[in-house]
C-alpha cells in the first residue's frame, strides 16, 4: 500500500488561487497558482465569478499533484486557507452561485451600514458579539444586499433552497460533491453573524441583517473532520481535515501560539494580528477581535489590524500607471532615490480600513513637485505599507498591545527595501521565515495536526526557521518627520 505522507494546502486568495505540497514535517515539496480576475462594475465595488474561483482551485491543487508526481493516495491530508469575508450564495440543487462573489474589498453596502451606525446600542451589541465593527467589509451586509437585489432570492433563502458561504464553504461544497456544508470558527468570525464568545450564529445579529438562518453552514473547528473530496476530482479521496481564515492561517504558519505574538501578512491587502490567548481582548481603538483559530473546542483569539491596499497598490502602479513592468523592479527603484521623499501615496481606493474605517475615502499622491518621478511615486506606495502598519501598531499599543518582534510573509516579503524602512517607521526587529507561504503551511500544520502527525501546536511549530531579520537603524528624529508626513497626507483623504 502506498504511503501517505504529504499534506495538501489550497490558498484561495484575492487575486490567485495556490496549491501547495507540504512534507509531513512540514517542509515545502511544490507549488502551482493561477490567477483570476477582478471585476470593478462600480467605483467602490470588488466582484469574482464564484466559478472562476472554483476553476482556478482546481486546476491548481491537479497542477500541484502533477508537478510533484504525487497521486491523490498519497496525500494523507488537505487544508484550505481562504481569502475571508467574501460572500457566496448558490442553489443547493446545482452549486451555481446566484450573483458573482462580493469581494471583501466591496464598498457597495457603505450606506446601508452607516445607517446602523447611527444607532450607538446597535453598534456596542454588535461589538460585544462579533469583535467587529459596522462595516462593509464583513459579510453580513453583504449577504442582505444578495437576497434584496437578485430576483427571487429572499423567497429561495427563506425555502431553504440556497447556501451562504464565505469561500472555504463555497470550495468545500464543491470538494466534496455537495455532501457537506461546513465553514470554520475563524471564517465564521467574520461574517458579523457569529458570536464570538457563545461560538455560535446569532439570532438577533440574523435578525438586525434580515438573514434566514437555514442560510447558514454548520461551524466546526478548524482543524475537523470536513468529509473528503469526491474521487472524481483527483481520482481519489482525498481527507479534508482543516478550513481556516487566510490572515490566521498565517498567524499559525507563523508558529504565532504564544500569547504576545505577532505576525503581518503582506499580500492583495496587509493584515497585523497578535495573538491574544484563551480570551477575546475588546479595542477600545477600533481593531478587530477575533478568532485565531479553534480547536477540540478550545478558542485562541487574536486582535486583528486591516490595511486594505499592499500589494494591490503595487499592481496599480503596474497595470493602471503603467510605472513598473513588474512588481519585483519596484525594489530597486524604491531604493534608487537619494534623501528623503517630500511624495506620499495614500492609497485608500476602496476606502480606509483600520483603524479609521472610513468606506467613501479615496485615494490620493500628495507632496508632488517639479522633480517628483517614477522613483518617487514607486517609493511612496512601498512607504505607504509601512505607514499603514504603523497606524495599526498604534492603535494596538493604546489597547495594550506591545511587541519586539513582527514575523512578516505575503508575496511582498520578498522587497529587502521594504522589510528595512518597515523596520525603520516601526522600529522594531522584522523576521522573515523560509516559507513565506505562511498561509498554506497554517492550513497544511492544521490538518497534519487532525491527523496526528503533530502531537501539539508546539511540536507543529518546530516547523518554522527564520531566514533573515531586520533591525531599525534609522534615527528617532528621521522616523518622527516621515511619520508625520504621512499623518498629514492622511488627514487630506479623510473627511
Ligand atoms: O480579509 C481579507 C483577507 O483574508 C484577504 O487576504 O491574502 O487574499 O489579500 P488576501
Amino acid at each position: 500500500m502506498t504511503k501517505k505522507s504529504y499534506i495538501l494546502a489550497l490558498d484561495q486568495g484575492t487575486t490567485s488561487s495556490r496549491a501547495i505540497i507540504f512534507s509531513e514535517k512540514g517542509e515545502f515539496i511544490a507549488s502551482a497558482a493561477e490567477t483570476y480576475r477582478q471585476i470593478y462594475p462600480h467605483d467602490g465595488w470588488v466582484e469574482h465569478e464564484a466559478q472562476a474561483i472554483w476553476q482556478t482551485t482546481i486546476n491548481s491543487a491537479r497542477a500541484v499533484l502533477a508537478r510533484a508526481q504525487l497521486a491523490a493516495n498519497e496525500i494523507l491530508a488537505l487544508g484550505i486557507s481562504n481569502q475571508r469575508e467574501t460572500t457566496i450564495v448558490w442553489d443547493k440543487d446545482t452549486g451555481n452561485a446566484i450573483y458573482n462573489a462580493i469581494v471583501w474589498q466591496d464598498r457597495r453596502t457603505a450606506k446601508f451600514c452607516e445607517k446602523l451606525q447611527q444607532d450607538a446600542n446597535i453598534v456596542a451589541s454588535v461589538h460585544a458579539k462579533t469583535g467587529l465593527l459596522l462595516d462593509p467589509y464583513f459579510s453580513a451586509s453583504k449577504i442582505a444586499w444578495l437576497l434584496d437585489n437578485v430576483d427571487g432570492a429572499r423567497e429561495k433563502a427563506e425555502a431553504g433552497q440556497l447556501c451562504f458561504g464565505t469561500v472555504d464553504s463555497f470550495l468545500l461544497w464543491h470538494l466534496t460533491g455537495g455532501k457537506e456544508f461546513a465553514t470554520d470558527a475563524t471564517n465564521a468570525s467574520r461574517t458579523l453573524l457569529f458570536n464570538i464568545v457563545e461560538q455560535c450564529w446569532d439570532d438577533e445579529l440574523l435578525a438586525l441583517f434580515n438573514i434566514p438562518k437555514q442560510l447558514l453552514p454548520e461551524v466546526k473547528n478548524s482543524a475537523d473532520n470536513f468529509g473528503v473530496t469526491n474521487a472524481k476530482h483527483f481520482g481519489a479521496e482525498i481527507a479534508i481535515n482543516a478550513l481556516i481564515g487566510d490572515q490566521q492561517a498565517a498567524l499559525v504558519g507563523q508558529a504565532c501560539f504564544a500569547k504576545g505574538m505577532m505576525k503581518a501578512t503582506y499580500g492583495t491587502g496587509g493584515f497585523v494580528m497578535v495573538n491574544t490567548g484563551a480570551k477575546p481582548v475588546w479595542s477600545k481603538h477600533k481593531m478587530l477581535t477575533t478568532l485565531a483559530y479553534r480547536i477540540n473546542h478550545q478558542s485562541c483569539y487574536a486582535l486583528e489590524g486591516s490595511i486594505f491596499m499592499a500589494g494591490a497598490t503595487m499592481q496599480w502602479l503596474r497595470d493602471e500607471l503603467h510605472l513598473l513592468t513588474d512588481v519585483a523592479s519596484s525594489q530597486a527603484l524604491a531604493q534608487s532615490l537619494v534623501g528623503e521623499n517630500s511624495v506620499y501615496l495614500v492609497p485608500a481606493f476602496t476606502g480606509l480600513g483600520a483603524p479609521h474605517w472610513q468606506p467613501e475615502a479615496r485615494g490620493a499622491i500628495v507632496g508632488l513637485n517639479r522633480d517628483s518621478g517614477i522613483k518617487e511615486i514607486v517609493n511612496a506606495a512601498l512607504a505607504s505599507v509601512a505607514y499603514q502598519t504603523q497606524d495599526l501598531l498604534m492603535a494596538m499599543a493604546q489597547d495594550g498591545i506591545k511587541t519586539t518582534q513582527l514575523r512578516v510573509d505575503g508575496g511582498m516579503v520578498v522587497n529587502d527595501w521594504l522589510l528595512q524602512f518597515l523596520a525603520d517607521i516601526l522600529a522594531l526587529t522584522i523576521e522573515r521565515p523560509k516559507i513565506t507561504e505562511t498561509s498554506a503551511l497554517g492550513a497544511a500544520l492544521l490538518a497534519g495536526l487532525q491527523h496526528g502527525l503533530f502531537s501539539s501546536l508546539e511540536q507543529a511549530a518546530q516547523s518554522w526557521q527564520l531566514q533573515a531579520s531586520y533591525r531599525p537603524t534609522m534615527s528617532a528624529a528621521s522616523r518622527q518627520r516621515h511619520y508625520q508626513g504621512w499623518l498629514a497626507a492622511l488627514q487630506r483623504v479623510k473627511d
